[in-house]
């Protein structure tokens, strides 16, 4: 999203600035200006690559504040520089990111200042990478910035263009305006605690429903899209906890976690924990059906088929609208595969549901382990369901949580634009 003018956002918001050695360097500059003119306080980290593009103080002069490039050097003044650098900001950015740097972070190397700084921030990051097209495309760095995403770092993707080596492709650093208002977005998120003094109860995961010792019925859910609303409504002020079925991703730093395998047991930590609970969200791939009898024994194949007998599991989403306390939001998901608004409806008046999210699993990079989601958000009250384009599962997660919002405000705020 590329924007003339970034908004203004609130200007206690701290941003820690990492830059790293590539022929980039020089825009970070820009990116650095841009977060000033929107209110932002900025402080600088540098690669000792990246001093041979851009000199430390260059920076310093512009942020005000000592530059840190090693954190032994003698001119730090703060020996514990990577802790109160990384803990201190709303949100980490890298740009520009270098193929090198991504490889450390994906992999937990914490050899430089800024490796360290990225293992010990617990705010959101923002990396904005920029390298020659073949190394861009390189399997090995895609399969870096893929672990990246997984763990819940927001990636601006490079432009395609003309690049300082000659060659022509992707790999060119972002603008730094989009940079800039890609970063204001997610500070947005950071400061906005909209969601302050509520406690979220959300289901994330797979849930395993055994046959035997060694065989089982699940399904593919990776948990993305669960512990996304779950670092959202953290971000945004709110206590978090998840009930964890089988899971593919780490859960969000600051989130409670209830690890669970059955629906059973996943039903059991529900109700121990809806009293406590001001908004519940399913958004669990809960299996409907378990085997009716689980054997004590590996099943030996000593025939041609096997037949199954499988009965109904607890419908936990239905169980926790059906008993809610007063003042209690219930959120419900809807995995499906045609007639998607539909059927999400139905389940929003059979559940008795405050808002219902409706995703088609067919869809290529939809629903289950991608790292975007195309959803329907619809909200009870409402003449007709809030469409949004294909987005990474924390921007669905975002406007999930802005639905919300408005429904506790009693819809007093405009309707959320399908952008
Ligand atoms: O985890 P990811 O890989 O990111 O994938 C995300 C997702 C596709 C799993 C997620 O977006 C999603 O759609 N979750 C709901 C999946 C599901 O079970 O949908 P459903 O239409 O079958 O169930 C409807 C609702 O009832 C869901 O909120 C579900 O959590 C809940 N349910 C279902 C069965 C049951 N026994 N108890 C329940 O609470």
């Amino acid at each position: 999203m590329a924007s003339s003018e970034p908004q203004s956002i609130d200007s206690k918001s701290k941003v820690a600035l990492g830059v790293c050695g590539g022929i980039a360097a020089y825009k970070a500059v820009e990116v650095l200006r841009g977060l000033q003119r929107a209110g932002c306080t900025v402080r600088v980290a540098m690669t000792p690559r990246a001093c041979e593009f851009v000199q430390p103080l260059t920076f310093k002069a512009l942020s005000g504040s000592h530059v840190i490039v090693d954190d032994y050097a003698p001119d730090n003044p703060d020996p514990i520089a990577h802790i109160t650098f990384s803990q201190s900001a709303d949100l980490l950015i890298v740009a520009p990111a270098t193929a090198n740097i991504i490889a450390k972070f994906a992999n937990g190397v914490a050899d430089d200042f800024l490796t360290s700084t990225y293992l010990a921030c617990s705010a959101p990051v923002l990396l904005a990478p920029a390298m020659n097209t073949t190394m861009w495309e390189h399997p090995a760095t895609q399969r870096n910035l893929q672990k990246l995403r997984s763990d819940g770092v927001h990636i601006i993707e490079p432009d395609a263009g003309e690049m300082a080596c000659g060659t022509i492709g992707p790999g060119r650093l972002s603008e730094p305006d989009r940079i800039v208002a890609a970063a204001l977005e997610l500070l947005k998120g950071t400061t906005q605690h909209d969601l302050s003094g509520e406690r979220f109860l959300i289901t994330v995961g797979a849930t395993r429903e055994d046959i035997d010792p060694v065989r089982f019925i699940s399904n593919r859910s990776s948990g993305k899209m669960g512990f996304a609303l779950a670092a959202a409504a953290k971000q945004r002020g709110a206590r978090v906890t998840a009930v964890t079925g089988i899971t593919t991703v780490q859960p969000p730093v600051g989130v409670k976690t209830i690890e669970v395998k059955s629906a059973e047991e996943m039903a059991d930590a529900v109700r121990n924990e809806l009293q406590n609970s001001t908004i519940f969200i399913a958004a669990a791939a809960v299996a409907d059906y378990r085997p009716a009898k689980q054997a004590a024994q590996k099943i030996k194949k000593n025939s041609e088929s096997l037949t199954l007998e499988l009965e109904r599991t607890p419908d936990i989403l239905a169980q926790a609208s059906a008993t809610r306390h007063e003042g209690l939001l219930v959120i419900g998901f809807a995995a499906e595969t045609e007639n998607l608004v539909a059927n999400a409806q139905i389940k929003l008046r059979s559940k008795n549901l405050d808002i219902v999210v409706a995703n088609d699993v067919t869809l290529a990079n939809s629903g289950f382990d991608s790292d975007t989601n195309t959803i329907n958000i619809i909200t009870r009250g409402d003449n007709e369901p809030l469409g949004l384009p294909s987005m990474s599962k924390a921007a669905a997660a975002n406007k999930v949580l802005d639905a919300i919002v408005r429904l506790r405000s009693g819809r007093a705020t405009a309707k959320t634009s399908t952008s």
